[in-house]
C-alpha cells in the first residue's frame, strides 16, 4: 500500500509520500480500507516529537479515521467486510497514530472493539473530523467541565478541530459562547456558525473583552488548550467560582502562572485527557441526526500531507484538514 511515512523526527521534509507493507489483521482486528483520515494538531507534535514520548521511526500518523472494513482477523463476528466505520483511537495497545501505526494510510489495522458504525448519511470526510476532536471536546466540557444551559463559556482557538467542536456542543446545550480566534475573517465565521460573541485575540485582549462581555461578571467556563501566554489572562476572565477546563498546550506547555488567582476567585483548573468510545459513538451520532455538523477547511490528496500539515502550523485553515488517500 502506499503511506505518508514520516522517516525521522522534524520538518515535514521528513514525510514520504512511498510503499509500506500491507498490513493484515491479527485475531481480534479489522482490516479498514481508510477512505479519509483526519489532521490534528497531535499529528504535528509527533512528526515533531514531544519531550517524554518517544515514537518508534519510521511512523505513520494519524488516528480520525474513517474507512470500510476490507478483512476481519480471526475472532472478529459483530462486523462484515464492507461496513462503513469510524473508531475510537485510544486502543488497549495504544493510540493510533501517535503509539501505533496511524490511517495516514490506505490502508490500517484497528481493534474490532473500537470500531463505530458509520450511519449512510454520513460521508467519509466529515466521519474524520469526528472522533478526536468532538470526543475531546464531549468528555473536557460535560464529563470533566459540567457545562450547562445557560452558562457562559469562552473558547480560546475556536476556529480549529477541538475549539468548533467545543463551540458546536456549547450551543447544544444551551450555552452562551463566546469564541476567540486569531484572524477577522476567522470571527465572522464563527458568529456565522452560532457564537454569541467573538474576540479577535490578534487584536484586542481577550480576557478584558470577555470580563465586559459578561458583564463584568466574568466567564462560568473558560476553554484553554492554547496554553502559552493565554494561560494567565484566561484565570483573569473566569467569574469566582469558574472552571478553566483544559486538555492541551499548543503554544506552550510551561506557561508563567499566576496563584492569586486561583485562591482570591476560587477557580477550579481541569484538566481532560483522552475520550472513551462513548463520547466518540455520540459525537458520531449527534452528527447523523444533525445536532452537530463538522467543518470541513480542506481536503488533500494524501500525497500532500507536508503541505497541508504547514497549513495548519501556520493557522492558515478553519475547521478540519482532511486526507484521502
Ligand atoms: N489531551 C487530549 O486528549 C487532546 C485531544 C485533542 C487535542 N488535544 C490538544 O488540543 C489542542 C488543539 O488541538 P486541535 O487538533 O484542535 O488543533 P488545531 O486544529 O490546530 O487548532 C488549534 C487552534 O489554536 C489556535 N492557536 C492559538 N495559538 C496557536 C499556536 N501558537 N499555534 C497553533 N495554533 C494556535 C489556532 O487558532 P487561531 O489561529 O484562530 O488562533 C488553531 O486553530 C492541541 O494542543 C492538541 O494537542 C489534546
Amino acid at each position: 500500500m502506499k503511506a505518508a511515512v514520516i522517516e525521522q523526527q522534524g520538518g515535514v521534509e521528513n514525510i514520504v509520500y512511498r510503499d509500506w507493507n500491507d498490513p493484515e489483521p491479527a485475531a481480534g482486528e479489522v482490516l479498514v480500507r481508510v477512505e479519509a483520515c483526519g489532521l490534528n494538531h497531535l499529528d504535528i507534535f509527533v512528526r515533531r516529537g514531544m519531550p517524554g514520548f518517544p515514537v518508534p521511526m519510521p511512523f505513520i500518523s494519524g488516528g480520525d479515521i474513517a474507512g470500510t472494513i476490507d478483512a476481519l482477523g480471526d475472532g472478529v463476528n459483530d462486523w462484515s467486510v464492507g461496513d462503513r466505520v469510524t473508531m475510537n483511537p485510544q486502543t488497549h495497545q495504544g493510540m493510533i497514530g501517535e503509539e501505533i501505526i496511524g490511517g495516514l494510510a490506505e490502508m490500517v489495522c484497528v481493534p474490532a472493539i473500537n470500531l463505530v458504525a458509520l450511519p449512510d448519511n454520513v460521508p467519509m470526510e466529515t466521519a474524520a473530523a469526528i472522533p478526536i476532536n468532538y470526543g475531546t471536546a464531549h468528555r473536557m466540557l460535560f464529563a470533566r467541565g459540567r457545562l450547562t444551559k445557560g452558562e457562559t463559556m469562552l473558547v480560546l482557538g475556536a476556529s480549529g478541530g477541538v475549539g468548533l467542536a467545543s463551540l458546536q456542543f456549547g450551543k447544544m446545550v444551551g450555552a452562551t459562547v463566546i469564541a476567540a480566534a486569531g484572524s477577522q475573517d476567522k470571527c465572522d465565521r464563527l458568529i456565522k456558525l452560532g457564537a454569541d460573541h467573538v474576540i479577535n485575540y490578534s487584536e484586542e485582549d481577550f480576557s478584558r473583552a470577555a470580563w465586559q462581555i459578561s458583564g463584568k461578571k466574568g466567564c462560568d467556563v473558560i476553554v484553554n488548550f492554547t496554553g502559552g501566554d493565554t494561560w494567565v489572562p484566561s484565570f483573569r476572565a473566569a467569574r469566582p467560582g469558574g472552571r478553566v477546563l483544559t486538555c492541551g498546550a499548543t503554544a506552550g506547555h510551561d506557561p508563567q502562572t499566576d496563584m492569586r488567582f486561583l485562591w482570591v476567585r476560587e477557580l477550579d483548573v481541569l484538566g481532560s485527557n483522552s475520550y472513551s468510545q462513548d463520547d466518540v459513538a455520540r459525537s458520531v451520532g449527534y452528527v447523523a441526526s444533525g445536532d452537530i455538523t463538522p467543518i470541513i477547511s480542506h481536503t488533500f490528496p494524501l500525497e500532500k500531507l507536508g503541505e497541508a500539515e504547514t497549513l495548519m502550523e501556520q493557522r492558515g485553515f478553519f475547521g478540519k484538514i482532511v486526507m484521502i488517500p
